[in-house]
């Protein structure tokens, strides 16, 4: 249950009997000031000031329509007028029973939508880097929590497979394999690029093939099409290696690369001169756009078509938006890439919505990440300077959790120091990340991110077992907590809220595309827990009753951190 979305269409309805505007809205939530079971709503104020009415009146009013005798103990009027809502712990208690009693943790369902969501997106012939670990790992999340809400969540790699540069991978790989030396050669794929490109810049014979081949690929030769396929599989194999370490969903059949658009773009650029919005500018084709002010005060002119007759990211991204409206049938779009890129998705999608490519009513929203910085604030690198390899980093991370873990659990097995190892350490680098308002450069600093205390992955995963041993001790059987959950400690009142917030918490991250809400939540919740457990002693609790409804909380909070951990994409493990 939705406690915040329940209590604003309660307060919506009365606001409306009482005589408010119709598009009057109440903003409800839970109020700072009071420790349980207060939730907050405003809105009366601009209501009473359409009205002409003073709020408390209003307020008052309302109060008198409000129907919510068995949700809340007490309702009153505060300040200039807000209305505090005091929940009923009975209420409270049968609204985690409500979620104990279902799969899902009975969060309201939704209207399902059709949500595209465009993510990782690494380039061929490159290795991923720390660069494209951010879009794949909030990426992710994003898509996970959205699924589990019961949406039909598409999931768009969008490779860079595609651009003039593949005529010099081809003549560099045709190079190698007459060497007899491709397969090493794509091992490492940044030493790859980087000698193709060397070759491309130094070698005369070879910049004239690697061009010709360019135009082949164009035009779908066999032989060019077969050694770009070559290029693609490999990278792709080796991203899904990363993927699958880093327990990320997505697969093969994922891929929709720049190349799936190629051959709507010629199309485009046409259609966009039919209707006047591109025209010929030096030989180029340019869509120049208000919105978008040069340094001289005109209007920016955003190349689609460039005068040797190449097409751009922007074209690409222009068809790749229509094609997830035609093809994909998306309501929404949700692209998680990095805050360099969002004058180029604004142009590109300026020009979408002005040639109506896509409906009004579908939504195109950046969620833009900032950078990765090291512990000297200055963009994450290797100490030479060179760039992080993702598998590197990942070995790293893997290897500051095994020694940690091994301290703490001296007789653990290998293959479960491993395992656990593994979670702790893949867990760390992905909530680091997750756990940051994404909007902001981010400091990667392995010993916050590796502590044991603080809202890290360790603290988070420690919390999950420390609940699910309580059942393991005792070897309880969850079926044979016959007894209802009974709040009458603060402490059992205050965690039992909580627990019920999951649905609200949820609902704002698959609105927001922002997972740190969860992870704030969910830190909240585990302190929560601790204070609970400190408090309320549950094993030995001092009647039958009260260990049973301590018990079903204890469950419903492991079950609550499990899900919400998952939906991070964020694994756990029974001990550690
Ligand atoms: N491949 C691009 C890069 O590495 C990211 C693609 C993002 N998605 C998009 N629709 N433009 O920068």
């Amino acid at each position: 249950m939705n406690i915040q979305a329940f209590l604003s269409e309660k307060i919506s309805v009365a606001m409306c009997a009482a005589g408010a505007p119709a598009d009057s809205e109440p903003l409800v939530r839970q109020s700072a000031k009071v420790q349980f079971g207060d939730y907050q709503a405003n809105g009366v104020m601009g209501a009473a000031k359409k009205m002409g009415i003073p709020p408390r009146q209003l307020a008052e009013k309302i109060l008198e329509k409000l129907d919510i005798t068995d949700v809340a103990d007490k309702v009153e009027i505060a300040g200039p007028g807000f209305i505090n809502i005091f929940l009923s712990p009975q209420w409270v208690a049968k609204q985690a029973e409500d979620a104990l009693a279902d799969e899902h943790l009975n969060v309201t369902p939704v209207e399902p939508q059709t949500i595209v969501i465009d993510y990782s997106s690494p380039n061929v012939a490159k290795q991923m880097h720390v660069g494209h670990l951010r879009s794949t790992i909030i990426g992710d999340a994003s898509a996970r929590t959205l699924s589990f809400l019961g949406h039909n969540v598409v999931r768009a790699n969008h490779l860079g497979d595609w651009g003039t540069q593949f005529g010099m991978l081809i003549a560099y790989l045709e190079k190698k394999q007459n060497e007899n030396a491709a397969d090493m050669a794509l091992s490492d794929l940044e030493e790859f690029y980087r000698e193709a490109k060397k070759h491309y810049d130094e070698d005369e014979v070879f910049a004239e093939r690697a061009r010709n081949y360019v135009v082949k690929l164009q035009s779908g030769d066999e032989y060019c099409r077969t050694m770009w396929r070559k290029l693609v599989d490999i990278t792709m194999q080796q991203n899904q290696v990363t993927y699958q370490r880093l327990n990320v969903t997505l697969t093969e059949d994922d891929i929709m690369g720049e190349s799936l658009y190629n051959p709507m773009l010629a199309g485009i650029v046409a259609d966009l001169k039919a209707k006047g919005l591109a025209v010929e500018s030096e030989g180029a084709t340019v869509v120049f756009l208000d919105e978008y002010k040069n340094k001289e005060g005109e209007p920016m002119g955003v190349i689609v078509q460039k005068k040797d007759g190449g097409y751009l990211y922007t074209t690409t991204d222009i068809a790749c938006a229509k094609y997830r409206h035609e093809t994909l049938h998306a309501d929404r779009v949700l692209y998680y890439i990095d805050s360099r890129q969002h004058q180029h998705l604004m142009q590109a999608w300026t020009i979408v919505r002005k040639a109506g490519y896509i409906p009004d009513s579908m939504s195109l929203e950046h969620h833009m990440f900032g950078m990765m910085l090291g512990k000297d604030g200055r963009p994450f690198k290797t100490r030479s300077g060179g760039t992080i390899r993702l598998t590197d980093l990942l070995d790293e991370a893997q290897e500051r959790a095994r020694a940690l873990i091994a301290e703490k659990n001296p007789d653990m097995d290998k293959d479960e120091l491993n395992n656990v190892a593994r979670v702790v350490g893949i867990g760390a680098v992905k909530y680091a990340d997750l756990s940051k308002n994404r909007t902001t450069d981010y400091i990667f600093d392995w010993d916050l991110m590796l502590s044991f205390e603080g809202n890290t992955a360790p603290y988070m995963q420690y919390a999950y077992t420390r609940v699910a041993s309580i059942f393991k001790r005792a070897d309880i059987d969850e079926n044979a907590l016959t007894q209802p959950i009974a709040l009458t400690q603060s402490h059992e009142r205050q965690l039992a809220l909580r627990l019920v917030q999951f649905d609200e918490t949820i609902m704002q991250v698959s609105r927001e595309g922002t997972p740190h809400v969860m992870c704030a939540y969910l830190y909240d919740l585990a302190q929560t827990f601790s204070g609970f457990y400190e408090n309320c002693p549950i094993l030995s609790a001092e009647d039958e009753n009260t260990r049973q409804s301590r018990l079903k909380l204890a469950r419903l909070t492991a079950r609550t951190l499990k899900q919400g951990l998952d939906t991070l994409g964020i694994e756990t493990v029974d001990r550690m």
